[in-house]
């Protein structure tokens, strides 16, 4: 017997907290015209156990209630609890009841205008007020359509922003969050695309815990003044939202004529303090003016803080002495004609220095990464012979190869002298620009046959490289350099 009963229970009792989660308990309701929007009564508990009661919809209109009927206007859909508008509209507000046996639950609907220009209604907005470096959440939630929505956005200021975080936009506050964050849940109805709104006024507010208010900069500033200039003083304190800053000129017979405290300016600091500054300006400085202790104070709860500014007279200011002037001056300029002496000794004897420096370190102080050479080597070429070898492949050669084939080919400086020592079918590695070569530029070596200094692979070999001007003899080196290398 007990058996039977548990389950029972539990579904009763699951089914009264799914209810009335979504059922409307207020009175007064706000809709926003052209959105999806419902009404669900909230069933009383004893009406549960009855399953056969019958729920009944009314309109009161001016001549009385209207009972709503299923079919009576396609936007209009009924069932039991439920009273659905695909859309409402404005024509839509009014008095709704819902008759449950003896129940009656009555609302008062007010559809509003949709804003023409904006993404969300101003009027239907749930303000938030966040303290910054606080949690901020913006709960994208509506408990009866989204689970029909086919798609969730979220705009903050009409602006979409990507957010990924299960319909809930959670981070840290800070103040440039401030804003109107907009839900859209997107839904299709009878072959209709509709969308539901939910906009939050997000608003940052500075944290209540207060700071001691701080004036920047020393407690006693010098300023040099020029009597009959005009100058500034610039006074500024980090402060808490209601603390203030001003300044003290006052003396035994009333402030100075030419002193004016100027407006001051605030701006919030990223964590939500104050950074407040007050010019003081001096027109027209007298020598009342002049050792006189202009005070700034900034007062707070907690207590005050002053700093004082005093202007002296620019020729008061204290000199640099005559005779350290001088020697100051004589140790500069001996300085000077050292470096530049030893600079021009560095130019004269830059051989005999590199030899010192060869002959004691035992390095070559040109020598640099392999890579420069290389491509030093090439860009004074203008022939690049490739002879294309088996046995002769290392990543230099590689590299040695590439690179002037970028020379050839995309600076077009030199041109390429293709050897085919070995047939390029064996090759892998070879760039496919090589295989494009023209062919009265690639040379093809035959064994025996091109040995000799008379031979076709010489003679166009001797062909295709810059003609050289006839030299005296004597020096073969400068004439053949690329045949002894080959
Ligand atoms: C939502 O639907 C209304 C029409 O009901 C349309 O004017 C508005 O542009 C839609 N909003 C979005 C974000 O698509
Ligand atoms: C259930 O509802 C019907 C019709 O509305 C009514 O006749 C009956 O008395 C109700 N029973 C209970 C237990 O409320
Ligand atoms: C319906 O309207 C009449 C008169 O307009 C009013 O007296 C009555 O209280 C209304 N009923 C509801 C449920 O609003
Ligand atoms: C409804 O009201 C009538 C009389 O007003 C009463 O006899 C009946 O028991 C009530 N039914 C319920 C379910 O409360
Ligand atoms: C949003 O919040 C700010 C600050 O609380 C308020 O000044 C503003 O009027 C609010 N906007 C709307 C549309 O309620
Ligand atoms: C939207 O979602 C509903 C159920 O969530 C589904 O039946 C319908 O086919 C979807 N429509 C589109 C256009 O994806
Ligand atoms: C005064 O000093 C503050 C902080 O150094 C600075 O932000 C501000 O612009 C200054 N105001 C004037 C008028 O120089
Ligand atoms: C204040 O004014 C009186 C008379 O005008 C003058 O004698 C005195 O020196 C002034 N005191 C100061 C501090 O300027
Ligand atoms: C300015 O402050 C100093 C020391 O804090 C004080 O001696 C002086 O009287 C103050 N001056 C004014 C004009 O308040």
């Amino acid at each position: 017997m007990h058996h039977r009963e548990i389950p029972l229970t539990l579904l009763i009792l699951m089914f009264i907290s799914t209810s009335e989660e979504i059922c409307i308990s207020r009175h007064h309701i706000t809709a926003v015209e052209g959105e999806p929007f419902y009404l669900k009564c909230c069933p009383s508990s004893s009406e549960h156990k009855n399953k056969t009661t019958t729920i009944k919809w009314y309109k009161n209109e001016s001549h009385g209630p209207t009972e709503l009927r299923s079919g009576g206007s396609p936007r209009i859909i009924l069932h039991d609890y439920v009273l659905e508008f695909w859309p409402v509209e404005m024509d839509d507000s009014g008095s709704y009841s819902c008759r449950m046996g003896n129940d009656t639950q009555a609302w008062k609907l007010n559809v509003i205008r949709r804003s023409k220009n904006s993404c969300f209604t101003e009027k239907q907005v749930i303000s938030k007020v966040v303290e910054v470096k606080k949690t901020l959440q913006v709960p994208c939630e509506n408990n009866y359509f989204q689970n029909l929505a086919n798609r969730t956005s979220l705009y903050k200021d009409c602006e979409k922003i990507d957010f990924n975080f299960n319909l809930n936009l959670k981070k840290i506050a800070e103040f440039k969050d401030g804003g109107y964050y907009t839900c859209v849940f997107f839904l299709h109805h009878a072959g209709k695309l509709f969308n539901v709104t939910k906009t939050f006024n997000i608003t940052i507010i500075g944290d209540h815990s207060s700071i001691i208010p701080a004036l920047l900069g020393p407690k006693l500033t010098q300023v040099k003044v020029e009597l009959g200039k005009d100058t500034q003083l610039n006074c500024s304190a980090l402060l808490n939202e209601k603390d203030v800053v001003y300044w003290n000129t006052w003396r035994e017979n009333g402030s100075d004529p030419n002193v004016h405290e100027e407006e001051g300016t605030r701006i919030r600091t990223p964590d939500g303090k104050w950074l407040a500054s007050k010019t003081l300006r001096i027109e027209n400085v007298n020598e009342k003016n002049l050792n006189f202790l202009y005070n700034c104070t900034v007062a707070s709860k907690g207590g005050t803080d002053t700093k004082s500014f005093i202007l002296l007279r620019k020729e008061d200011m204290a000199d640099i002495p005559g005779h350290v002037f001088t020697r100051g001056m004589i140790v500069a300029a001996l300085i000077s004609v050292s470096i530049v002496c030893l600079v021009i000794m560095g130019v004269i004897y830059r051989v005999d220095l590199a030899l010192f420096y060869r002959h004691f370190t035992g390095r070559d102080e040109t020598l640099t990464a392999v890579v420069d050479e290389i491509h030093s080597l090439i860009e004074k070429s203008r022939r690049l012979i490739i002879v294309l070898s088996k046995s002769y492949m290392s990543n230099e050669v590689r590299y040695e190869l590439e690179s002037g084939l970028h020379e050839a080919l995309v600076e077009r400086k030199i041109k390429i002298i293709l050897i085919e020592f070995t047939p390029v079918g064996d090759f892998t590695f070879l760039p496919q620009s090589l295989k494009l070569l023209k062919s009265h530029r690639v040379l093809k070596w035959k064994a025996e046959k091109s040995l000799s200094y008379n031979s076709r692979f010489w003679k166009n070999l001797r062909y295709l490289m810059p003609a050289k001007t006839v030299k005296p003899c004597g020096d073969e080196s400068e004439v053949l350099p690329v045949l002894s290398q080959a």
